[in-house]
């Protein structure tokens, strides 16, 4: 199966036509809320927003939230419940139809770059980069990717099928010179049976080619 911008606006559509009220509710993810809480807000990119549960939420807190998505029909439903929220949280949310695969966000731009449960068509290390490259020095890279096989059973989870972000990539993928780990392990899902979670938190310390990097 391929999942691409064609795949996740038919999950989309098909989910906010069946079950939009239950999509609507969907609180925003713990982890995310817990470390955002602990941050002052500032501006933060939602890497593969979907509905925008944290952006909205994020917004909510005060933050300048960029929120990128490739189905049209998850950002249009974002929108459109960033708008019941009042003025005040619209005005905080830039929604970007874009392609994680290939779009980039500026240089440095980000106190916070959260991408959740994001499918990586191609190489994760290059994905992690290229959404760290996005975070500004002493802002968060906050990580989650749903792994494909249980490991307490060994048997396939829903993520079966999707590369989604693991420990091993993220952690080759960042270099120590510029991030510290703050956490990087699996955790397992709150659904029982659902499997673990890669979690990977860091913080960047500096950017490559900085005065105190070289
Ligand atoms: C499993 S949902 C997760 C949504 C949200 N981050 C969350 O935690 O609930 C994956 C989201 O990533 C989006 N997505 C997948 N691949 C993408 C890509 N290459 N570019 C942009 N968005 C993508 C999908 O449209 C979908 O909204």
């Amino acid at each position: 199966m391929s999942y691409d911008q064609d795949f996740w606006e038919r999950v989309w559509s098909k989910m906010l036509r069946e079950q939009g009220e239950k999509v609507a509710r969907r609180q925003p993810n713990a982890w995310l809320r817990e470390t955002a809480a602990a941050l002052k807000p500032g501006r933060a990119l939602d890497a593969g927003c979907g509905h925008g549960a944290e952006a909205l939420w994020l917004a909510a807190q005060g933050w300048e939230v960029t929120a990128v998505d490739f189905a049209a029909s998850a950002l249009a439903q974002g929108r459109a419940m960033a708008e019941a929220l009042g003025a005040e949280v619209a005005a905080r949310i830039t929604w970007v139809e874009g392609d994680l695969g290939v779009w980039a966000p500026q240089a440095a731009r980000f106190d916070l770059v959260s991408c959740l449960y994001v499918h990586v068509a191609g190489s994760v290390e290059a994905m992690v980069r290229r959404m760290g490259e996005g975070v500004a020095e002493g802002g968060t890279l906050l990580l989650l990717g749903h792994q494909p096989v249980d490991p307490a059973t060994g048997a396939p989870t829903s993520a079966a099928g999707q590369v989604q972000i693991s420990v091993e990539r993220a952690v080759a993928a960042l270099d120590t010179q510029e991030w510290e780990l703050i956490v990087a392990e699996e955790r397992p899902r709150a659904a029982v049976g659902s499997g673990v979670d890669a979690a990977i938190q860091a913080r960047r310390l500096r950017r490559r080619g900085s005065p105190e990097a070289r």
